[in-house]
C-alpha cells in the first residue's frame, strides 16, 4: 500500500540526462554540492505538513553540502515574489520555490528567466501558460487526492438517501485548495450528495475549528466534513466535541495530508479516512537542483507517489511515522 517516493528509486527516473538546456552556472549533479546555492522560498508554516516538508528540504540540502538560502513567505504571494527578486540579486544558481497562490507569477518568473537562473517548482504549481518559465515541477497530483477522498465518500455512503457535506477548504487562491475541490466534485456526483456549505479555514487548525463552529450553529444535519488537510479537520474535530457531538460516529470526517496528529486522530475514529500528501520532497528536490544547475534537462513533471489511510492502516503506520 501507501508507499512514501523512494527518493533514490524516483531520483533515477526522473532526471533526463539530454545535454545542455537550462541556465545556471555552477555546481556538479551528484557531488558532494560544490559551490551551488539555491534560494527557496517556502509558503509559510501553516500545517504540520508544511513544517515536515520545510525539514525535508533543510536537511536534504544540508545531507548534499549544499548551501540554501532559505525564506518563509508567512503565507503571502508578495512576500515571495520579493524574495525571488532577492535571490535573483543574489545570482543564485537554482531557485526553488511552493507558490502560495497559483496567478500572478508571469512577471517575475521572466525575470529569472532573462537572469540565466533555472527555476523548480515544489509542491504547489501556477498556472502560467509558459511552462518555459520553470524547468520542473515536483509535487503531488491534488486533484487525484480530491478524488479518492471522493471514492471513499461514494463507498463509505452507498446506502444513505441524503448526505450533507460540509467541505473545509485550503488557502483561497492555491493550487490544493482549487484541485482538491476540483478533484471531489468530479467523483462525488450523485445527486443525494450535497455540499451544504464550503468556506477557506485557511489551511490551519485554528481556521478549521472557527469555520467548522459557524457550519454547525448555521447546518443542524452534517453527515460529513471533507477538510482540505488534518489540521483542518483537526480543528474540526474540536469544534464537533465543544458542540457536544462525536467527531467520526455523528460526523464523519475525511481529509487531506496523513501527518502524524492526522494518523492519529484516524486511529482513535476520529477521522475516518486520510488521503496521503507526501510532505518528504527534499531528497528530490536536491537532485533536481543539481542537474538544473549543471544545464541537464530534467522532467517537466514529476508526480508524487502517495496512497491512502483507514483507521486500521494508520494504526500499522503510526508507529514508523516521520511526521
Ligand atoms: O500544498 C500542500 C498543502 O499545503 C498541504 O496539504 C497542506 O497541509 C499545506 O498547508
Amino acid at each position: 500500500m501507501k508507499k512514501l517516493i523512494g527518493a533514490a528509486a524516483v531520483g533515477a527516473l526522473l532526471i533526463a540526462l539530454t545535454g545542455c538546456a537550462g541556465g545556471g552556472d555552477g555546481g556538479e549533479a551528484g557531488g558532494d554540492g560544490g559551490d551551488l546555492i539555491v534560494g527557496f522560498s517556502q509558503v509559510g508554516a501553516e500545517s504540520g505538513w508544511r513544517t515536515a516538508n520545510t525539514k525535508s528540504i533543510q536537511s536534504a540540502f544540508e545531507d548534499a553540502g549544499i548551501e540554501l538560502k532559505f525564506s518563509d513567505a508567512q503565507g503571502k504571494q508578495e512576500n515571495q515574489i520579493k524574495a525571488i527578486r532577492s535571490y535573483i540579486q543574489q545570482q543564485v544558481d537554482v531557485i526553488a520555490f511552493s507558490p502560495v497562490v497559483e496567478s500572478g507569477w508571469d512577471t517575475v518568473l521572466k525575470e529569472a528567466k532573462e537572469a540565466g537562473i533555472p527555476v523548480v517548482l515544489t509542491d504547489r504549481s501556477v498556472d502560467s501558460e509558459d511552462d518555459s518559465l520553470y524547468e520542473s515541477f515536483l509535487g503531488s497530483d491534488f486533484i487525484v487526492e480530491g478524488e479518492r477522498a471522493g471514492d471513499w465518500v461514494n463507498t463509505e455512503f452507498a446506502d444513505a438517501d441524503q448526505v450533507n457535506i460540509v467541505e473545509l477548504q485550503g488557502t483561497t487562491g492555491a493550487a490544493p485548495a482549487n484541485d482538491r475541490a476540483e478533484g471531489f466534485r468530479n467523483i462525488v456526483t450523485d445527486p443525494k450528495f450535497e455540499i451544504v456549505a464550503s468556506q477557506t479555514g485557511d489551511f490551519t487548525r485554528a481556521g478549521g475549528k472557527q469555520v467548522m463552529e459557524a457550519f454547525l450553529q448555521s447546518n443542524p444535519d452534517i453527515d460529513l466534513v471533507y477538510a482540505h488537510n488534518d489540521d483542518m479537520g483537526l480543528g474540526a474535530i474540536e469544534a464537533i466535541e465543544a458542540a457536544g457531538k462525536v467527531p467520526g460516529t455523528d460526523i464523519k470526517i475525511v481529509t487531506v495530508d496523513a501527518v502524524k496528529d492526522g494518523m492519529t486522530a484516524l486511529s482513535e475514529g476520529k477521522i475516518n479516512f486520510i488521503v496521503e500528501c507526501s510532505p518528504l520532497l527534499g531528497p528530490q528536490l536536491v537532485e533536481i537542483a543539481e542537474a538544473v544547475a549543471a544545464g541537464e534537462t530534467v522532467e517537466k513533471r514529476i508526480v508524487t507517489e502517495e496512497g491512502t489511510f483507514t483507521q486500521e492502516e494508520a494504526i500499522e503506520a503510526l508507529p514508523d511515522r516521520q511526521y
